[in-house]
């Protein structure tokens, strides 16, 4: 008989609607398929920092109601690294070692971790290190981790997003307002092109392609011109100001983050258009809530791929999704290579298509002159 296994579970990062399908997943295949034990490791990696390691058997029956819910069970933390982590005494120290030692003292024989690509990259320095048995599964909504077309969390933002942007056509159009959204992503656009295609956004802002607050005054302005009297401005928050400026603030603890450039544009386009602008930042919304079918899904694919890696050995690997398909992939093949919104790729040609301002030119749209024509 073959020995029992004993795999560890934890979630790293910023949380994300999916991550507890992706747990089920992992806890139905390795227990009901290879009669393996599953713990799940607390807050992430502190939880092997703990002494003794804060962990906690997973069985089906625990897990079985987490299809649909958001957040994580396990707890997560995008704070802290374990390379340079806050000391009692004010310092920074490596804590990398007390992570190894935790993973010695459960037993286990390897560990999925369920992360970014930051997070990824320092759980697979951490198993290096240790000569730890790691396989990955990519979440984030910010859909940036190099190689899977998909990350788990991200779908649920884009229906998130654009739900808001639905709904704030209706409220844009009886004020003949100027709306803008503030969207999440980090230094990548693809919540804001997504969610702005699918709602009907009118102008599409993202780091990857630069604009000029001329060009998307004369967008409106053009847009007026045709009849429409209001307009959606979906902007990522990484954008900069027109000068190149990064827009961030700074939070209670201290820490630098993105957020503001939807009340710069606010500011800026009811200086050059005279357009009354109201802003919508949608923040943490984007993390929250009932998983979509479709993350619901690829977790479920996930949790089940990273377990059978586990099984063939494949560890330091990731899954990925790759045209239908759940492939593995060696985890720096996908943490070296970012994965920014192309800017002459399928779905900006798309927006290009249907009319939306990128802010980089103005749209050609010859429409008025088809009619025109027909009407002579
Ligand atoms: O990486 C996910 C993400 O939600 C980003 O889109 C966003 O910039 C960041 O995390 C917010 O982090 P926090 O939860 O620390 O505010």
């Amino acid at each position: 008989m073959e020995t029992l296994k004993r795999i560890g579970i934890l979630t790293s990062g910023g949380d994300c609607a999916g991550l507890n399908a992706a747990i089920r997943a992992v806890v139905h295949r390795a227990t009901g398929t290879y009669g393996w034990q599953v713990l799940g490791i607390r807050q992430a990696t502190q939880g092997l920092m703990c002494r003794p390691p804060a962990a906690q058997i997973l069985e089906p029956a625990l897990v079985d109601h987490l299809l649909t819910a958001g957040g994580t069970m396990l707890g997560t933390t995008n704070k802290g690294n374990p390379f340079a982590f806050p000391m009692p005494d004010g310092t920074l120290g490596d804590r990398s070692q007390d992570i190894i030692d935790g993973y010695r003292e459960l037993g286990l024989d390897a560990f999925i971790g369920i992360g970014g690509d930051g997070s990824l990259a320092i759980l697979q320095r951490i198993a290096r290190q240790g000569g730890l048995n790691f396989v990955a599964i990519p979440k984030t909504i910010d859909n940036d981790v190099g190689i899977t077309e998909r990350s788990i969390g991200f779908d649920t933002a884009v229906n998130i997003a654009t739900e808001a942007i639905d709904r704030l056509h209706f409220t844009a159009a009886s004020h003949n307002r100027v709306m803008i959204v503030e969207v999440m992503g980090r230094d990548a656009g693809h919540i804001a092109v997504s969610a702005g295609i699918a709602g009907g956004a009118d102008i599409i802002l993202i780091p990857e392609i630069p604009y000029t607050l001329d060009n998307i005054a004369q967008a409106i302005r053009l847009q007026q011109e045709r009849g429409k009297k209001y307009a959606i401005v979906v902007v990522a928050e990484a954008v900069r100001t027109e000068t190149n400026q990064p827009v961030v603030c700074t939070d209670p603890a201290g820490q630098c983050r993105f957020g503001g450039i939807g009340q710069y544009l606010s500011e800026q386009l009811c200086r050059v258009t005279g357009a009354e602008t109201r802003v919508t930042v949608l923040g943490h919304t984007q993390r929250g809530g009932t998983p979509s079918p479709l993350d619901r899904l690829l977790a479920t694919a996930f949790g089940v791929a990273a377990v059978d890696l586990i099984a063939e050995g494949r560890f330091d690997h990731m899954v990925t999704w790759q045209q239908r398909q759940v492939i593995g992939v060696p985890i720096s093949e996908a943490i070296s290579r970012y994965c920014a919104v192309e800017p002459d790729g399928t779905l900006v040609k798309t927006a290009r298509g249907v009319g939306i301002c990128f802010g980089d030119e103005i749209p050609d749209d010859r429409s008025a002159e088809v009619v025109a024509e027909s009407v002579a």
